[in-house]
C-alpha cells in the first residue's frame, strides 16, 4: 500500500474518490439504462472474450472514470505483487504458513517446477484406464461399475459439480457417486442400489481427520464386510486422496491406493488434483486434462492481462464497487443450464469460506464489508423462486448470469426460448418498468448484473469458468487485505461437535453445556426409544 496505512483500503486514494465517484448513480434520476444511450458502443467497450468465454459488463454502474478508479485501487493494494506472490509460491496463506498454489496443478509438465503433480497424474491415469477398461476387478472379479466419492467440502462440492455439469462426457460404463453428508440417510440411499463386489469407493479428505468422511468411511467399509466382502478385499475396493497418508493406512488403505494431496493445495481449491479421480473416472484422463488445460489457460488471462481487460479482476473490481460503496450484501449467481445445478454450492464454499474473514492480514478488524453471500440456482427455475425479491425487493443485489451459446439438444428452440429468458432478466433488472398506473407494479430497474456467455459446456470452457472465480475471489481477498486460504470459523463448530456428542452419555461433559443445549439433548434422549 502507498498509503502510508498498510493494508486498509479504505484509506487509500482511490477508495476516497471511489466514494465521491458513486454519488453519482446515487442521484435521483440515475437511470443505469441511460448509460447505453450515452455510449453507443458500450458493449463493445464493457465486454470481453478471452477464448470461448465472454464476459458482459456493460449492464454495470460503470463508465470509464469508474473503471479507471477501481484498477488504480487495484494498483494502490498491490495487487500486481499479490499475483506475482501466488503464483510464485510465497506463503500468502500467512495464518497456516503455506503457499496456495493450486495453479501449480494445472501448469503443463514441461514448464512445471514440481514433478510430484505430474507424477501423481500419471498414477491417476493408470487407475482410472483399469477402472474404465474394466482390468480393475472388485471380488469375484466383476468389472467396477460404480464409483462412490466419500468426502466433504472443497473433497465433494467441486467434483460432484463437475461430474455433474460434464455428465454428456462421461464415456465409460462406471456411474459416479458422491457421499457426503453426516446423516446416515444419505449413506444409505448412496448405497442402496450397489453391489459391493462392483463398487469403488474413493475416501477423499485432505486432512483424513474430517468427522463425515470417516463416519461415512466406517459406514461404508461396513457395508462391504457384512455383503460379501472381507477385510483382505478392501484393497481392490478402497483408495483414497490425502496428505495424511498415515491416517488412511490407518485406516486400511493399502499404500499403493494412496494418491497424494500437499498442504500448498487448499481443499476448496484441490478439484485439479488427486481430489479429481472421482471426475476423472467418470469423463477419462483426456478430458481431466483438457479441463487443467483450460484452468491453466484462464492462469495466464490473470496474471498477463492488465487489469482493464482482466476478467477476473474486474469482476472482482465490481464485487467491490458494491458491497463497498453501495451496501450489497449477497450477489447471485443464475447459471441458465440444469448441467451448472451445482454451480451456486460449489461458488459458495470457494466464495463465503475464503471471504468470509473480519480480521485482516495484520490481525486488526476490517474497517470495510467484506465477503458477500453469494446464492442462486439455475435459470429459468429461478424466475419462478427469488426472482420476485430481485425486482421488487428492498435488497441492492447483483447478479452473475451464465448461459450457453450452444448445448447439446435437439430442441434447439427450446434452447433458444432458455436464452431469450436469461438476456430478459438482465434487460428488466436493469430497465424495470415505469408503469405507475399501480405502486405496486412500479419495477424501478436499476439493477446491474453481469453476464458469461460460453460458447459450450466442455472440460476445456468449464477449467476456465472455475479458474475464473477463484482467481475473482483471490483478488477480493488482496483488496481487502484479507486471507482467502484459512478457515478457522469453521473449527470451533467441529472441536465443539465432539463435545457435545459426548454429552448425550456423560452427565459430566453435560454440565459444560448451556440450559438450551442441555434441554435439546434431554428432549432428543425422552423421545428416542
Ligand atoms: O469445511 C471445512 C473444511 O476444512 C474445508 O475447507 C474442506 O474442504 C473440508 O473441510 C473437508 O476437509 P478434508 O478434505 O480435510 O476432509
Amino acid at each position: 500500500m502507498q498509503n502510508g496505512n498498510k493494508g486498509i483500503p479504505k484509506s487509500t486514494k482511490s477508495w476516497e474518490s471511489l466514494r465521491d465517484h458513486a454519488k453519482t448513480f446515487k442521484k435521483d434520476g440515475f437511470r443505469l439504462s441511460s448509460l447505453f444511450e450515452q455510449n453507443e458502443g458500450r458493449f463493445q467497450k464493457f465486454s470481453l472474450q478471452q477464448e470461448d468465454l465472454l464476459l458482459d459488463f456493460s449492464k454495470n454502474y460503470l463508465t470509464d472514470e469508474t473503471l479507471n478508479l477501481l484498477v488504480e485501487l487495484a494498483n494502490e493494494c498491490q495487487l500486481p505483487e499479490s499475483i506475482e506472490a501466488m503464483f510464485n509460491g510465497e506463503e500468502i496463506n500467512s495464518t497456516e504458513q503455506r503457499p496456495a498454489l493450486h495453479t501449480a496443478l494445472r501448469e503443463p509438465e514441461d514448464i512445471s517446477k514440481r514433478p510430484e503433480v505430474a507424477e501423481t497424474l500419471k498414477r491417476m491415469e493408470s487407475i482410472v484406464d483399469q477402472v474404465r477398461s474394466g482390468s480393475w476387478t472388485g471380488f469375484g472379479g466383476e468389472q467396477i461399475s460404480d464409483v462412490v466419492n466419500i468426502g466433504i467440502g472443497g473433497s465433494d462440492l467441486g467434483p460432484a459439480m463437475i461430474s455433474e455439469a460434464l455428465s454428456t462426457f462421461e464415456t465409460g460404463n462406471i456411474k459416479i457417486h458422491y457421499l457426503s453428508n453426516l446423516d446416515p440417510a444419505h449413506a444409505e440411499s448412496c448405497l442402496r442400489e450397489l453391489k459391493p463386489e462392483s463398487t469403488l469407493f474413493i475416501i477423499a479428505s485432505k486432512s483424513f481427520t474430517t468427522l463425515e468422511t470417516r463416519q461415512n468411511t466406517e459406514f461404508a467399509k461396513h457395508w462391504f464386510l457384512t455383503k460379501g466382502g472381507d477385510e483382505s478385499l478392501i484393497s481392490r475396493h478402497f483408495i483414497a486422496s490425502t496428505s495424511n497418508v498415515e491416517a488412511a493406512l490407518e485406516m486400511g488403505i493399502v499404500e499403493e491406493n494412496i494418491f497424494p494431496l500437499w498442504d500448498w493445495v487448499g481443499g476448496r481449491f484441490s478439484l485439479w488434483s488427486a481430489i479429481g479421480l472421482p471426475i476423472a473416472m467418470g469423463i477419462g484422463m483426456q478430458n481431466f486434462r483438457q479441463l487443467l488445460a483450460g484452468a491453466h489457460a484462464m492462469d495466464q488471462h490473470f496474471r498477463h492481462a492488465p487489469f482493464e481487460e482482466n476478467i477476473p479482476v474486474l469482476m472482482a473490481l465490481l464485487s467491490i464497487w458494491y458491497t463497498g460503496f453501495f451496501e450489497a450484501k449477497s450477489c447471485a449467481l443464475v447459471p441458465y443450464s440444469q448441467k451448472f445445478k451445482l454451480l451456486p454450492n460449489y461458488l459458495q464454499q470457494l466464495y463465503m469460506e475464503s471471504l468470509g474473514k473480519s480480521v485482516d492480514l495484520q490481525g486488526n478488524s476490517v474497517s470495510t464489508n467484506t465477503g458477500e453471500v453469494i446464492w442462486g440456482s439455475v435459470g429459468s427455475n429461478g424466475q419462478h423462486s427469488f426472482f420476485q425479491l430481485l425486482h421488487q425487493g428492498t435488497e441492492f443485489i447483483p447478479v452473475d448470469f451464465i448461459a450457453l451459446a450452444n448445448c447439446d439438444t435437439d430442441a434447439a428452440e427450446q434452447h433458444q426460448h432458455l436464452l431469450a429468458n436469461c438476456f430478459s432478466q438482465s434487460i428488466a433488472l436493469m430497465e424495470g418498468s415505469d408503469d405507475d398506473s399501480d405502486s405496486h407494479k412500479i419495477i424501478r430497474g436499476n439493477k446491474p448484473s453481469n453476464t458469461l456467455l460460453l460458447r459450450e459446456l466442455n472440460p476445456y470452457i468449464l477449467g476456465n469458468l472455475i479458474a475464473l472465480y477463484e482467481h475473482k475471489v483471490f483478488t477480493q481477498s488482496v483488496i481487502w487485505n484479507i486471507n482467502a486460504f484459512d478457515q478457522w470459523g469453521v473449527e470451533l463448530g467441529k472441536k465443539l461437535s465432539t463435545s457435545v456428542f459426548n454429552a448425550f452419555e456423560d452427565t459430566k461433559e453435560a454440565s459444560t453445556l448451556d440450559d438450551s443445549t442441555l434441554n435439546l439433548i434431554k428432549k432428543v434422549k425422552e423421545s428416542q426409544p
